[in-house]
C-alpha cells in the first residue's frame, strides 16, 4: 500500500525566496507525523502544495498514490485539513458552513447534515451550530476549523499550527480528540512550533528549516542525541568519586558541588543504574536521585543553529 504522504525532490520558490528547497519525505499510513520548524521554514507552503492550494516548483508530491496536481481531486479529497489561518464563509451559521463544504466534496444532503452535526458535537460546540463563525470566541474557531476538516471523514488529517494562540486546557482537549482520531486509523499531519506539542503527540517528527529537512526520526531518538544529566544527592560530602568515564563512554562530564553529583551523559536514563551501582559499591549513601533529560526543544535549537551557520558563508559570498 502506498504511503499516506510521498514526497521527492519537492521544491517552490516565491521569486528569490526557495520556500521549499528540494523536500524528500514519507508519511506512513496511519502514523502521527509532526513537522516541526521555525516560522519561516516552510511548513505552510509544504501543506499548501498538498492540497492544491500552491502549484509546486519541482519534484513529486502524492498523496494516497494520488499526484497532487494530475489527480487532484482524489488526492484532496482524502485530505480534511485545519489552516492556520481562518478562511471561512462568516455570515452563516456553522453548521451550514460544513454542509455546504460536505456538499463540495459530493456528500449527499441528508449524510452531509448527519455529518455537520456529528463533528461539532465531537470537537464540543455543537449548541454554537446555529451562530456565525464570526460570533464565536478564538478557542471555539479553532474547534471548528477542526471541525469543518473532520467533514468528509478524512483519511489524512493535516493541522497547521492548529493550538497556535490556544489557552492550555484547550490545547489539551484538541489533544486529546486527535489523538483519538489517529488511533482510529487516520494519519496525522501536524505542523507546529510548540516543541511540546511534537514531543507528547507524533511517532515520527521531520525537522524542517529553510525548506529543507534537516532530520526524521522520533522524539525519543532525537533527544537522545542531546545529552541528560543525572543528579544524584549523596548523604555525606564525598572525598572522591568513582571514574564514571572511565566506565562508560556515554558518561561527558562529572561535576561535583557538595553533596551534589551532576554526571552528564548521552541516555541518561540508561547511564543512571549504573552511576547507582558504582557509588554504592563505593560506599555513597545516595539520598536522591534525577534525571533531567535533554528536551527536545535544545535539540532542535541546536539543529537550526547549525542550519544558519550553514547558510552564512552563502550570505556573505554573495
Ligand atoms: N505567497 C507568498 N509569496 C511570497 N513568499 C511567500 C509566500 N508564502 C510564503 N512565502 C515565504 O516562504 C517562506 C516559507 O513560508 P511558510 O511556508 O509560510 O513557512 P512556515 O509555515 O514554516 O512559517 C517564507 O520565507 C515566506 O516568507
Ligand atoms: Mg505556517
Amino acid at each position: 500500500m502506498e504511503p499516506a504522504i510521498e514526497i521527492r525532490d519537492l521544491r517552490k520558490s516565491y521569486g528569490d525566496v526557495q520556500a521549499l528547497d528540494g523536500v524528500d519525505l514519507t508519511v506512513p499510513r496511519g502514523s502521527f507525523f509532526g513537522l516541526l520548524g521555525p516560522n519561516g521554514a516552510g511548513k505552510t507552503t509544504f501543506i499548501n502544495v498538498l492540497v492544491g492550494l500552491v502549484r509546486k516548483s519541482g519534484g513529486e508530491a502524492r498523496v494516497f498514490g494520488h499526484d497532487v496536481e494530475a489527480d487532484y481531486r482524489e488526492a484532496r479529497d482524502s485530505i480534511g485539513l485545519a489552516p492556520q489561518e481562518f478562511n471561512v464563509d462568516r455570515f452563516f451559521p456553522i453548521r451550514e458552513v460544513l454542509e455546504h463544504k460536505a456538499g463540495y466534496h459530493g456528500i449527499p444532503r441528508e449524510r452531509a447534515s448527519e455529518r455537520a452535526e456529528e463533528v461539532l458535537k465531537r470537537v464540543g460546540i455543537y449548541d454554537k451550530r446555529d451562530t456565525r463563525f464570526d460570533w464565536l470566541s478564538g478557542g471555539m474557531k479553532r474547534r471548528f476549523m477542526l471541525a469543518r476538516a473532520l467533514i468528509t471523514e478524512p483519511d489524512l488529517l493535516i493541522l497547521d499550527e492548529p493550538t497556535a494562540g490556544v489557552d492550555v486546557q484547550l490545547r489539551h482537549e484538541l489533544w486529546e480528540t486527535i489523538v483519538d482520531l489517529n488511533q482510529r486509523g487516520t494519519t496525522i499531519l501536524l505542523t507546529t512550533h510548540y516543541i511540546e506539542e511534537a514531543e507528547r503527540l507524533c511517532d515520527e517528527v521531520a525537522i524542517l528549516d529553510s525548506g529543507r529537512v534537516l532530520d526524521v526520526a522520533t522524539p525519543e531518538a532525537l533527544m537522545d542525541r542531546g545529552t541528560d544529566d543525572v543528579v544524584v544527592q549523596l548523604r555525606e560530602e564525598p572525598t572522591a568519586v568513582p571514574d564514571f568515564a572511565a566506565r562508560d563512554d556515554r558518561v561527558e562530564s562529572v561535576e561535583l558541588d557538595g553533596t551534589m553529583l551532576v554526571v552528564t551523559a548521552r541516555q541518561g536514563g540508561l547511564v543512571a543504574p549504573e552511576v547507582v551501582s558504582l557509588l554504592d559499591d563505593d560506599g555513597h549513601e545516595i539520598v536522591d536521585l534525577e534525571i533531567r533529560r535533554t528536551s527536545l526543544e535544545e535539540v532542535f535549537v541546536e539543529m537550526t543553529r547549525q542550519g544558519e551557520e550553514r547558510a552564512t558563508p552563502e550570505v556573505s559570498s554573495s
